[in-house]
């Protein structure tokens, strides 16, 4: 795709990210949470409006792209071919739900399988980060440079102490500098582009939960693989880690000592 055909899709897609802001007090107003598959596993009206709205907007823009998002089914999306949004319409929906804060809309749009656009909207700090293939990383506009070299020792690590060992969390709390869990795979990943984590492990995401994430570690040199230290499937999903490339190693040798986590 040329370089003017993508910037038109970027803007028509931030111009879209620009409505939510009108549309998201009334729907947070009017919030209907119902649940999944137990009882902390939330959806809201928030989450399906916005996922719609995006539906309705790629119909109108481009009926020929794909959408593989969280809240419909996928079956008939095949991600690897032609124009594919990977889309996850609140990442966060526990925080949405209980906090009104750290929550984001995440987007990944991939032609023939090759990461070439991401976004994800930290809605309520009205902070847009965006990926361009070719073209770096963004936080509202404004580029972002790579993150300097974290060693673990000096690196806040991120992950979710529910699918840990006890003798993992405390290895990973003593060899690193600190712990912060935002909630939010999109946000806790914001953090490492921007060099304030060293690093963010989650054991059991699905594609919307990283699709959106594989550009940014691109752009900003970060290392984005599986648990194992192989290549991630963005349309499978599965453990993950992003990571600043200093601690990256150190982190895995962790986690994988003792079987230290669950999926
Ligand atoms: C969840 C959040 C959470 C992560 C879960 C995700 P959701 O997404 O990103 O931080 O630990 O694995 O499912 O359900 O709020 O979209
Ligand atoms: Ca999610
Ligand atoms: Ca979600």
């Amino acid at each position: 795709m040329n370089k003017e055909a993508l910037t038109n899709i970027d803007d028509l897609v931030r111009h879209w990210l620009t409505t939510l802001d009108d549309i998201i007090p009334q729907l947070i107003e009017d919030m209907v949470t119902t649940t999944k598959r137990n009882r902390f596993d939330l959806v809201t009206n928030v989450d399906k409006s916005i996922q719609q709205n995006f539906e309705d907007f790629l119909h109108e823009h481009f009926p020929e792209h794909q959408l593989f998002a969280e809240e419909k089914s996928n079956e008939e999306v095949n991600a690897y071919q032609g124009h594919v949004w990977v889309m996850d319409p609140i990442d966060g929906t526990t925080n949405l739900v209980k906090q009104q804060e750290d929550y984001c809309i995440m987007l990944g749009y991939f032609i023939d399988g090759e990461p070439t656009l991401s976004y994800i909207y930290d809605y309520p700090h009205r902070k847009l980060y965006k990926a361009i293939k070719g073209q770096g990383a963004y936080i509202n506009n404004q580029p972002l440079s790579q993150p300097e070299d974290l060693k673990l020792e000096d690196a806040i690590i991120s992950f979710n102490t529910l699918v840990m060992n006890d003798a993992t969390i405390h290895e990973l709390n003593s060899a690193s500098f600190g712990y912060r869990f935002i909630g939010s795979c999109g946000l806790d990943s914001t953090r490492v582009f921007l060099g304030q984590f060293g690093a963010h492990v989650n054991t059991n995401p699905k594609p919307w939960d990283i699709a959106a994430q594989f550009l940014f570690a691109k752009e900003l040199g970060l290392k984005m693989t599986t648990l194992d230290n192989t290549d991630l499937d963005f349309a499978k999903a599965g453990p993950f880690i992003i990571s600043n490339k200093a601690c990256h190693d150190e982190v895995l040798k962790i986690l994988n000592a003792n079987t230290g986590y669950q999926k």
